[in-house]
């Protein structure tokens, strides 16, 4: 990812990002930073770059053509117009979900404004986006881009070491961080709690739960109440949980958001990766939550409770093909034995062409790539009869969180290999307090026989994903 800032104080940002882990992955090719001086394309004969505004007021005003100009050398050098981000106090206000947002795109271009601003025209020609960090004014631009930067930069794979990918962390279900701690165990006299030490996983989770509610409650009350809106949602789904526990788990694990719901109709969802997810009580019902809606539908994947919504789905958005699915789920807790000689290990992006040719008909390319991205794939390898490590089988999990893409190699198969990674992926959920689930085609017996083998609940009600 590149971000380019034009500014007239390079070297303010050029210091800020030059430590740490912004700097460490500038090294080592994750993250690219230019910074423009402004200053640099004025054609004023003394640099100027400001100047009084019309119609009086006090202090200066960046004129337009220096900043055009700036603006034309960096964007020729790319294929397409990239977002070009306007720092101001007068913008939306950046947040997790914005930054998000950011990070999925190739390029990003910060302006950075000084004195009172910069001349109207030339941001109403080249600004895509006006963004603040906040309700207070600072002297300029650059800090707030640095903020945004850094938070950006640290979503993209490889810029954390930490092992948890950032896909799903403080902010996403609405709360904030439980505290933590370190050695020593006991330090002013105060004691690590207890139950940090018990080496429960279960346990732990619930503690932090609790921790991270009480937190929210106090320090954010806005947070807390969309926290617990997203609740009522889970609590209602809950009452058929066999049939909803993908809807559960999507707004447990922070992985999508409710688009609306009505206890009496049902609920309509949208998970991060674009697909909708609708359960309602009745078609008329369904319509209405459709109805409501507040964003347009159309091209979207569907997955949804019922068959006798597809039509209205078919005629409202253009669809045209279903495909029924049993949802299997894990809710026994005890972690599942995984042979100790199985070497199973993250897929990054390096293995998205060998594991495309043979799952295209379970991912696109591009989403593909993004759980690659996302870290959410793992592979088992072997030894070849040649002696090399190939990878022999792979497991990730949709953007919805289903557990999926499930594929051992023919030459492999009959190992095991299958039950060893989807056991160490429901191990892994267990960990992180999730209810494991996946959603099985209908007539794919070979992955029905696994989900019984390894004591899933494999439901009979049937859902529906509508394309
Ligand atoms: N420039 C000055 N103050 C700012 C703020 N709060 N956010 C973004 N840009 C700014």
């Amino acid at each position: 990812m590149k971000f380019c800032v034009l500014t007239l104080f390079p070297q303010l940002v050029e210091a800020g990002l030059h430590e740490s882990i912004f700097a460490r992955a500038r090294k080592k090719g994750l993250i690219e930073l230019e910074t423009v001086d402004i200053r640099d394309y004025t054609s004023d004969p003394h640099r100027r770059v400001d100047d009084y505004t019309y119609g009086g007021g006090a202090g200066m005003l960046i004129q337009a053509q220096p900043v055009y100009d700036a603006w034309r050398a960096v964007v020729s050098r790319f294929d397409k117009k990239p977002r070009t981000i306007y720092v101001t106090p007068q913008g939306r206000v950046f947040n997790q979900k914005l930054a998000q947002e950011l990070a999925a795109e190739e390029n990003l271009v910060f302006l950075c404004g000084h004195y009172e601003g910069i001349d109207e025209r030339v941001l109403d020609e080249i600004v895509t986006d006006r963004i603040s960090i906040g309700d207070y004014v600072l002297t300029g631009g650059e800090l707030p881009a640095m903020v945004m930067m850094d938070a950006i930069a640290r979503l993209k794979p490889g810029v954390l070491h930490n092992e948890e990918s950032a896909e799903t962390e403080s902010f996403d279900n609405d709360l904030l961080e439980y505290p933590q701690y370190t050695r020593p165990e006991c330090w002013h006299g105060k004691e690590v709690p207890a139950v940090l030490l018990t080496g429960d996983h279960k346990k732990i989770t619930a503690w932090r739960l609790e921790q991270s509610k009480e937190r929210t409650r106090h320090l954010r009350p806005d947070l807390y109440a969309r926290y617990e809106d997203r609740q009522t949602v889970i609590a209602w789904l809950s009452r058929q949980k066999r049939q909803h526990i993908h809807m559960m788990e999507l707004l447990r694990r922070g992985l999508g958001e409710v688009l609306c719901f009505n206890p009496l109709d049902g609920a309509l969802l949208l998970e991060k990766g674009g697909a909708v997810m609708l359960t309602c009580t009745s078609v008329e019902a369904g319509e209405r939550l459709l109805d409501r809606c507040p964003i347009d539908l159309s091209g979207r994947l569907f997955c949804v409770c019922s068959s006798e919504i597809i039509p209205v789905l078919y005629e409202r958005y253009h669809l045209s093909e279903a495909r029924g699915c049993y949802q299997a789920y894990y809710t026994r807790g005890v972690p599942l034995p995984v042979p100790k000689d199985m070497d199973i290990r993250r897929l990054d992006l390096s293995f998205a062409e060998e594991i495309f040719a043979e799952c295209h008909e379970l991912v696109t390319w591009e989403e593909l790539k993004g759980r690659l991205t996302a870290r959410t794939m793992y592979g088992a390898f072997m030894q070849s009869d040649e002696g090399e490590t190939v990878l022999a089988g792979y497991i990730g999990t949709h953007s919805e969180g289903a557990l999926g893409m499930l594929q051992v190699r023919t030459q492999y198969r009959g190992r095991g290999i299958g039950a060893a990674l989807e056991s160490f992926m429901i191990n892994l959920a267990l960990t992180r307090g999730e209810i494991p689930f996946g959603h099985i085609f209908e007539g794919n017996e070979a992955s029905l026989r696994l989900q019984r083998k390894l004591k899933m609940n494999v439901t009979d009600v049937i859902l529906w994903w509508v394309s």
